[in-house]
């Protein structure tokens, strides 16, 4: 009986303050959403490849690329290769063969498609916010609590006008405590100040919170008004052009380096061709983002980092747990912690450089530190970096 009229009264409470947001209608409006947007972000496949991972790589046909909505893409001409690749006169890039991803095991796509992890629903109710979709989640706004915090371990290299980078990368699969936070090894390119901050950022990430679980994936990354209106991961909205039929951005790695075990390295290579800044992984083309995206960085970037960066949610008041890189610190070295090795810049005339006046940014290094490897060996510039988050120095 007491059940009775307190069910009553609090239908009344939930009637008065919020007349809409009650029962089916609620779920019924939020399902129609959903399946709209899910519509609008999946374009039609010619064939969809299930991975043994959860995912659906869908093979949509190239022209027909989600992409192209955007409303500075319309008419694009599609680049299917850059005038110029920046060749290194170094013989370490020589030994690289193509990257296989988990879906490969299923095949690969038919030739004028590219490889889209298809969006699911489950995607996109994780997201919390529909129109947020994709979007890079920043502190306190979207799925971040007050206490979150990012947290780095990265070498920057003095500002200048760069037209790119590339470096070699051991990839790990960093275990991520809580599914808000993520662990992720990437380079930054960007330029522009205050709400003109354009970036271009790629790299290897465990984002649960993203794509449902802790795999190891490959993302691409733009912003054109520093994380306000633009940005977003991968092919989560108009903007990046895959070309590839093979990698996708999203798409998991099976293999992954073993602490004090197999290394496996993966080559990244970002550079400017005349309007497309181009994304390569290992010896394969991926795609690019067309330059017209951005304000700045169409001239060049003014600044590229390298290196790690996680997410602290403090649980329980807590520092996280989550591991940076392999969850060794730098100073375990070799077969032991993560590094990036030959790093080099392009400049204007498409040719690869050192990184001249290196310096880190470190959030804290009794959590996560950073430490340069010897110059001047096949390594060329190199650095070691990551760490275990929580422990008796980082509580
Ligand atoms: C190139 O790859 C082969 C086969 O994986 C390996 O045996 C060899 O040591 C590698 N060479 C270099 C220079 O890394
Ligand atoms: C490697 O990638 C290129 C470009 O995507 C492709 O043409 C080639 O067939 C691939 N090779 C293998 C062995 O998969
Ligand atoms: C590495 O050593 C070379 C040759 O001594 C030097 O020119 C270069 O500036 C060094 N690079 C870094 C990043 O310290």
């Amino acid at each position: 009986m007491g059940m009775v009229g307190f069910t009553v009264a609090l239908m009344v409470i939930g009637v008065i303050i919020s007349p809409c947001v009650h029962g089916n209608e609620f779920s019924d409006h939020k399902e129609i959403e959903v399946e709209r947007l899910l519509k609008r972000l999946n374009k039609h496949a010619l064939i969809s490849i299930k991975s043994e991972d959860g995912d659906i790589i869908d093979c949509v046909p190239i022209h027909s690329q989600l992409a192209f909505d955007h409303p500075l893409l319309k008419n694009h001409n599609i680049q299917m290769r850059p005038n110029i690749i920046p060749e290194s006169t170094s013989t370490y890039t020589k030994n690289y063969t193509n990257v296989t991803q988990a879906w490969h095991k299923s095949g690969i796509c038919p030739e004028n498609t590219v490889s889209i992890r298809k969006i699911k629903k489950e995607d996109i109710l994780r997201s919390n916010f529909i129109e947020n979709f994709g979007k890079k989640m920043t502190p306190g706004i979207l799925l971040y609590g007050s206490s979150s915090v990012h947290e780095y371990a990265a070498m920057n290299c003095k500002k200048g006008k760069y037209f790119g980078t590339k470096f070699a990368v051991n990839i790990w699969k960093p275990k991520v405590q809580v599914p808000n936070e993520f662990s992720l090894a990437q380079t930054w390119l960007s330029s522009g100040v205050g709400t003109n901050l354009n970036t271009i950022e790629a790299g290897f990430q465990v984002l649960p919170s993203l794509y449902g679980d802790n795999n190891l994936r490959l993302f691409v990354y733009w912003t054109a008004d520093n994380y306000q209106k633009t940005g977003c991961y991968n092919t989560n909205c108009p903007g990046f052009v895959q070309t590839s039929n093979r990698i996708t951005v999203g798409g998991t790695f099976k293999s992954v380096s073993k602490y004090d075990g197999i290394q496996i390295a993966v080559l990244v290579m970002i550079w400017k061709d005349g309007d497309y800044w181009w994304l390569q992984i290992n010896k394969e083309l991926v795609g690019y983002w067309p330059a017209k995206l951005f304000s700045s960085l169409g001239k060049g970037a003014t600044e590229v980092l390298w290196g790690g960066e996680i997410v602290n949610e403090k649980t329980g008041g807590k520092h996280t747990s989550t591991d940076m890189g392999s969850g060794h610190f730098a100073d375990e070295g070799h077969r032991k912690a993560s590094y990036f090795r030959n790093i080099m810049t392009v400049d204007k005339t498409n040719t690869l450089r050192e990184p001249q006046g290196v310096y880190p940014t470190i959030t804290n290094d009794n959590c996560y530190n950073i430490k340069e490897g010897r110059n001047g060996t096949s390594w060329g510039f190199n650095f070691f970096y990551g760490g275990p988050g929580l422990n008796a120095k980082c509580p």
